[in-house]
């Protein structure tokens, strides 16, 4: 079965693309061919730089703790398990995981599972994050804080992100670029470029212009 058919994308370095379209469509795949994880049958795909890949569905160690499954990274390029690190509380407390640093997996709510995954991620520390839907159980406040601290480090620590969302105003809020993909086997319906001025807030950019680029997006969406 075809997933993707015609599927030209590029990233830039330090770019924030996002991809938006149908369930089912292929876009973890694309993200899981990215990162290597599956190859394609046939077309090509370059790419300089390391990668780290959040996937859709968390995957935590169910036996370790919130604050030892965040560590594992650093645990990795280290091979300390330091218990105090600064750097890490203060990113716990940024994500509201404070006071859990010793649950497990199974005691913690579905989107504090996300966070946990996210920052792990985060402190692989590659030049490129691959990020399925990091945001999708989260309320829509905690969801709006994310993708700030999100914005805030793309731009502090100079990554490049490539970012799978249904949500459209997400994708419009945080992006350099949106590509759109129909139906399985995908093709890229839309393209498009947001361009508000950085550092955005939603404040500044809900306008009559942010209308017009959501119902585009909107009407891609909609091709088959
Ligand atoms: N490991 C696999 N083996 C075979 N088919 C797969 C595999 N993973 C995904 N697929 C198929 O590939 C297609 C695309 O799946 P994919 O997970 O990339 O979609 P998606 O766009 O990420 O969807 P969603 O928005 O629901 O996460 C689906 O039809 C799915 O059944
Ligand atoms: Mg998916």
């Amino acid at each position: 079965m075809d997933v993707l058919k015609d599927i030209s994308i590029s990233v830039g370095k330090n770019e924030f693309v996002s991809v938006v379209g149908p369930s089912g469509c292929g876009k973890s795949t694309l993200l899981r061919i990215i990162a290597r994880l599956v190859s394609c049958d046939s077309g090509n795909f370059n790419i300089s730089g390391t990668t780290s890949y959040l996937q859709q569905t968390t995957l935590l160690m169910p036996w370790r703790n919130v604050y030892s499954n965040i560590i594992l990274p650093l645990e990795i390029k280290t091979g300390r398990k330091d218990r105090f690190n600064e750097e890490v509380l203060e990113l716990i407390r940024e994500f509201g995981l404070e006071g859990f640093e010793n649950y497990r997996p199974d005691e913690i709510s579905g989107g504090m599972a996300k966070r946990v995954a996210l920052l792990r991620t985060y402190l692989e520390n590659r030049d490129i994050l691959l990020l399925d839907e990091p945001f999708s159980s989260l309320d829509a406040i905690n969801r709006k804080q994310m993708q700030q601290w999100l914005l805030k480090i793309w731009r502090n620590h100079k990554k490049t992100v490539v970012f799978v969302t249904h949500d459209i105003d997400e994708a419009l809020f945080l992006s350099d670029k949106i590509y759109i993909l129909s139906n399985r086997p995908a093709v890229i319906t839309g393209e498009l470029v947001p361009g508000f001025d950085r550092p955005r807030n939603y404040d500044k950019i809900y306008s009559k212009e942010y209308i017009n680029m959501k119902m585009e997006v909107e009407r891609s969406l909609l091709i088959k």
